[in-house]
């Protein structure tokens, strides 16, 4: 009796435990610590639950309408474009570009990849390309919207790619900005590394250590003070509530883009709009630093590996090089990097 009373009790607790795990709804007030970040996004955030390897969990993002449907810069139906984000920056990095895509009439939509920013940090979980490329089609679903441009930065970059070989119905056009992936680190050299010793350098991580990578890899090796605002909306994801489970999630999302390469399949590509976009000073490489030196030396030279995947994809794919840019050419500098993607937007 005591037994089936107990059985009773724990059945009802976890079902409890799933209900309570409802993500936080609308109003729109503007969030400021969610997913144990302290950070306030210019604009509402939205959430969509998601039920997924046994967990629910909730993703956060943004979606923006422009205000003024009288200062579209295209013809035809309302277009939108989703933004994704790399691993070190949130959506919320996005904020310039959205603001001029807003200005030309399109809907913007800005999601935080589970184990990032203000979405859920899981404990555990099987990070995969195509598990977050799902992930992110299932807020699209939610919103009924069925066809969309998609941009993605870095390691976003590479997911969106992922997401237009397994949604290419959806994808009016793909954008790449600096995506990592374009070379096979592993094939080329990088010895593994455990998920546990890269976790303790993500835990390891500070002002510091971040601006010194993105000083190196982002910037050509300059700093503008505007860049401080990004690597301070970093810190206070590695030092939130949820400091260790985010370690941990970061630990295992460099783990998956080291063991899923998408470089075979960009000729997978060639039917879709595509534009490639690449700073030919970017030198990033996964594992670069963990690699002895005559593997350093043959890694992440942007300036060469830009132009073989454009043409890896084939004529559909419009190539667009930075020579003097790093890896994130929407921050160093922006008025060139919008000019590009509007003028190709336009044309597409
Ligand atoms: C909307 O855009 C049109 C065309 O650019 C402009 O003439 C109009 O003043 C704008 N309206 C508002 C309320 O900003
Ligand atoms: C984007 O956000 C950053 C950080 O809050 C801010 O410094 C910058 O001015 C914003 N840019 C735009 C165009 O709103
Ligand atoms: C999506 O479409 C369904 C079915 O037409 C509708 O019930 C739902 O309200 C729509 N949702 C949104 C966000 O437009
Ligand atoms: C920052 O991190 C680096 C590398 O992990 C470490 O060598 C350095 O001492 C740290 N600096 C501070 C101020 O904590
Ligand atoms: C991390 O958080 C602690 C306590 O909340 C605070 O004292 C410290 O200054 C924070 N460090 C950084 C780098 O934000
Ligand atoms: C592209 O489309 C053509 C014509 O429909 C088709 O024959 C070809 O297999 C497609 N290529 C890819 C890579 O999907
Ligand atoms: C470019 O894409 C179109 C479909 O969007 C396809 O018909 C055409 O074959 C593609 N071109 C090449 C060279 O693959």
């Amino acid at each position: 009796m005591v037994k089936a009373y107990l059985f009773a009790c724990l059945m009802v607790a976890s079902i409890a435990a799933v209900q309570a795990t409802v993500c936080p709804q609308g109003p729109e007030s503007v969030d400021t610590t969610s997913g144990g970040f302290v950070y306030t996004y210019p604009w509402p955030i939205k959430y969509q639950q998601l039920s997924t390897q046994h967990q629910t969990l909730c993703q956060a993002y943004m979606d923006v309408e422009p205000v003024n449907c009288s200062s579209r810069s295209y013809d035809g139906p309302q277009r939108t474009v989703m933004m994704l984000h790399g691993k070190n920056f949130c959506g919320v990095t996005w904020n310039a570009t959205a603001e001029i895509l807003l200005s030309q009439g399109y809907r913007v939509i800005m999601p935080d990849q589970i184990g990032f920013c203000k979405s859920d940090k899981p404990d555990a979980y099987q990070f995969s390309l195509q598990q977050l490329a799902l992930n992110t089609k299932t807020i699209l679903d939610s919103l009924n919207i069925t066809s969309l441009y998609v941009m993605g930065h870095s390691m976003g970059g590479m997911l969106s790619v992922r997401f237009a070989l397994m949604y290419p119905e959806m994808v009016q056009g793909l954008i790449m900005v600096d995506p990592i992936g374009l070379e096979d680190w592993k094939a080329k050299g990088v010895p593994y590394l455990s998920i546990d010793k890269i976790y303790l350098q993500e835990r390891a991580s500070n002002y510091t250590s971040i601006r010194a990578y993105e000083q190196a890899t982002y910037y050509v090796n300059s700093w503008d003070p505007a860049y401080d605002v990004w690597v301070n909306m970093l810190l206070q994801v590695y030092n939130g509530s949820l400091a260790d489970s985010y370690a941990f999630d970061q630990a295992l999302v460099t783990d998956m883009v080291i063991t899923q390469p998408i470089a075979y399949e960009f000729p997978l590509l060639a039917n879709l709009s595509s534009l490639l976009i690449v700073g030919g000073k970017d030198n990033t490489a996964i594992g670069k630093q963990w690699s002895p030196p005559n593997v350093q030396a043959i890694l992440g030279h942007y300036d060469v590996l830009g132009g073989q995947t454009a043409q890896a994809i084939g004529p559909n794919c419009t190539y667009v090089e930075f020579p003097d840019l790093g890896h994130a050419p929407q921050i160093q500098d922006p008025d060139r990097f919008h000019g590009a993607l509007l003028g190709w937007l336009e044309s597409h």
